[in-house]
């Protein structure tokens, strides 16, 4: 049977590398449609944790784990040699960036390596980490076709990017629409046609290419006018205008504008770092990419700028940042979810601790927190620990905190998230 029919009646046997918050959610997917699933990962212990029934994904619940680890659909392995038997293999490995911040892609290397050991005739191969332009075939489709297989024909490659939103309670792998990117046309047709079982419309597009840059586009557009709306935040401060009331009023306009909102700083595995993977790429062409430079570097200050803040708004009280007590109310990189992955709560955390306050944090989604090595454990949210404190800075909104009892309880609150809807002499907004 050829694969094209193995995908249509689901007897084709699918591989997932990479069981995080992009790869857990699909191979559920994959699953729930009635395909015989081998997630792949390296972590011996997320395995192990599958195995044991347990979800560590927070939009995967354990109940979709329970079902299909525990009806055999899905089987969790550490052992590449499984991929002898596979039909189909998606690569949801991270992509992140190295100290230098250029792009690491080993892990797609390393992946790619560990396929091609087990690589066989009339296999798809998806690619969906965010990488910058090119990767799909000088990376893989060079690795694949040194086997002596031919793409298009023994074998299928494409690239479709993941478009994962953690904590949306809206948009899921299934209602969010994937793009695809073959090599060649029957690559892109096998590639649609086994995502179009998971996910209800899938949108082809002409190349792999295409289909990298599509995923960068998206972020770049959001890291920069991210970027713009932190440094109209910086202008308004300066005048002395209320940067949300300028953004809510601007929002009323029915066409040509869309509401982007200030913070902090960008974290997360993806708006911080996709659009350097293409800065990077076109810094091969001699081409710097100008806006994507300028949005890093006024995201990548806003930490900093927080802090300064937080510094002048205790001047005020007549109180040094140093020696003062400060709680940071959320340290996930956004509301609702666990993640701290680049999250800008870190880099405040470390430049007060600098400058010699004593800092904690309360977030009910991260528990315990690591920080240069130092663990540090969650206070409690509650109006006793929010007096405890010269100063509360909200990071991150999370929709757990009751914001009117931070206004009222607490003697200072810099708010970077506009979370705390009333205005008072104590509170100061970004
Ligand atoms: N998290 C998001 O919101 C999001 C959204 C869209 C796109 N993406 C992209 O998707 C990709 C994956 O991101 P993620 O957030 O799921 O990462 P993650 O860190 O949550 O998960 C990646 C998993 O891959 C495993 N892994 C690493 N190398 C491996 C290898 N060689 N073989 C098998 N397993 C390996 C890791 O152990 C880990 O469990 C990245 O390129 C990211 O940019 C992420």
């Amino acid at each position: 049977m050829g694969l094209r029919e193995k995908i249509q009646d689901r007897t084709a046997v699918v591989g997932v590398i990479g069981l995080g918050y992009v790869g857990l959610p699909l191979a559920v997917e994959f699953a729930r449609a009635d395909y015989m699933v081998y997630g792949i990962d390296i972590d011996e212990k997320r395995v192990g944790q599958l195995h044991s029934l347990k979800s560590y994904v927070q939009d995967v619940p354990d109940a979709d784990i329970a079902e299909f680890v525990g009806n055999g659909k899905l089987i969790p392995t550490t052992d590449y040699q499984v991929l002898k038997g596979i039909d189909a293999i998606s690569i949801c490995v991270p992509t992140p960036l190295r100290k230098t911040r250029d792009p690491d892609i080993q892990y797609i290397a390393s992946a790619t390596a560990r396929i091609r050991e087990c690589f066989h005739p009339h296999i798809l191969v998806t690619l969906e980490s965010t990488t910058y332009p090119g990767t799909t075939d000088e990376i893989l489709l060079s690795e694949f076709e040194a086997t002596g297989l031919k793409v298009g024909r023994d074998f299928y490659l494409a690239f479709s990017p993941e478009r994962v939103d953690p904590g949306n309670p809206r948009f899921h792998t299934r209602n969010t629409p994937k793009i695809i990117g073959g090599v060649t046309a029957e690559c892109t047709a096998l590639a649609q046609l086994l995502y179009e079982k998971v996910v209800d419309r899938v949108i082809p597009v002409s190349s792999t290419k295409s289909a990298e840059m599509v995923k960068l586009l998206e972020n770049t557009f959001r890291a920069i006018n991210i970027g713009l709306v932190n440094e109209i935040a910086i202008i308004c401060d300066k005048l002395g205008i209320d940067v949300w009331e300028v953004i809510d009023a601007a929002a009323t306009k029915p066409f040509g504008f869309m509401p982007f909102y200030p913070g902090p700083g960008l974290g997360g595995h993806c708006i911080p770092i996709d659009p350097l993977y293409l800065s990077w790429k076109l810094k091969l062409f001699n081409y710097n990419a100008r806006f994507i430079e300028l949005a890093s570097e006024v995201n990548t200050h806003m930490p900093e700028y927080v802090v300064g803040r937080i510094g002048r708004a205790l001047n005020r009280l007549r109180k040094p940042v140093n020696g003062t007590r400060i709680l940071v109310l959320g340290v996930a990189y956004k509301k609702n979810i666990d993640d701290v992955r680049e999250s800008p709560a870190l880099d405040i955390i470390n430049l007060l601790q600098q400058e010699g306050a004593e800092v904690d944090y309360s977030d009910p989604y991260v528990p315990q927190l690591k920080l240069d090595g130092a663990m540090m454990s969650s206070r409690p949210f509650a109006g006793q620990t929010l007096r405890s404190y010269d100063c509360v800075v909200v990071v991150t909104d999370h929709r757990d905190f009751d914001y009117d009892l931070v206004a009222r309880e607490s003697a200072l609150v810099v708010d970077c998230r506009n979370a705390i809807r009333s205005r008072g002499p104590n509170i100061v907004k970004l």
